[in-house]
């Protein structure tokens, strides 16, 4: 009898310690920063513009005309952001965010978005719209050869 009810208590501990971790782990599970890195190990070409091809004077990243005035386009795979503010005018930065390191992953009304926490950065030098980033996007260099942007690394 005293055995038995061991193995009772036993098991009851057990599925108590399971509801604790899974209440623990339903609370807890937005984590963005490791939700995007578990989904870049498990589709590793998703991306088409993750993959740049690389020339003599660096990697090109796209053509000019993929590029919106105004806006900017996320290149993942080197992890570069490229933006054209007005008309002819390039510009590019690391699309690594100076907040917590989230890739940032779009352009959308005159800024580059994390979606992390959603620090904004304008298109136009990389500085911060809104925060909570408190420093800049680094500049990336960039060469525009006739339609081509190529990132010179
Ligand atoms: Fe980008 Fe926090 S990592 S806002």
């Amino acid at each position: 009898m005293t055995t038995r009810r061991h193995v009772v208590l036993a098991a009851g501990a057990v599925a108590g310690a399971a509801a604790l971790t899974t209440g623990c782990g339903g609370d807890d599970s937005p984590a963005p920063s490791g939700t995007a890195q578990r989904s870049s190990t498990s589709q590793p070409s998703h991306e088409p513009t993750g993959t740049p091809t690389r020339t003599g004077d660096g990697q090109e990243l796209a053509g000019t005309s993929q590029i919106p005035v105004g806006g900017g386009k996320v290149f993942p795979g080197p992890k570069v952001v490229v933006t054209q503010p007005t008309a002819g005018e390039f510009k590019a930065f690391s699309a690594v965010c100076t907040h917590q390191g989230c890739l940032v992953d779009k352009v959308a009304d005159g800024t580059i978005d994390c979606p992390c926490h959603g620090s904004r950065f304008r298109v136009a030098d990389g500085s911060v719209a809104r925060g909570p980033a408190t420093r800049p996007l680094p500049p990336e260099q960039i060469t525009v050869t006739q339609d081509t942007i190529l990132l010179a690394r």
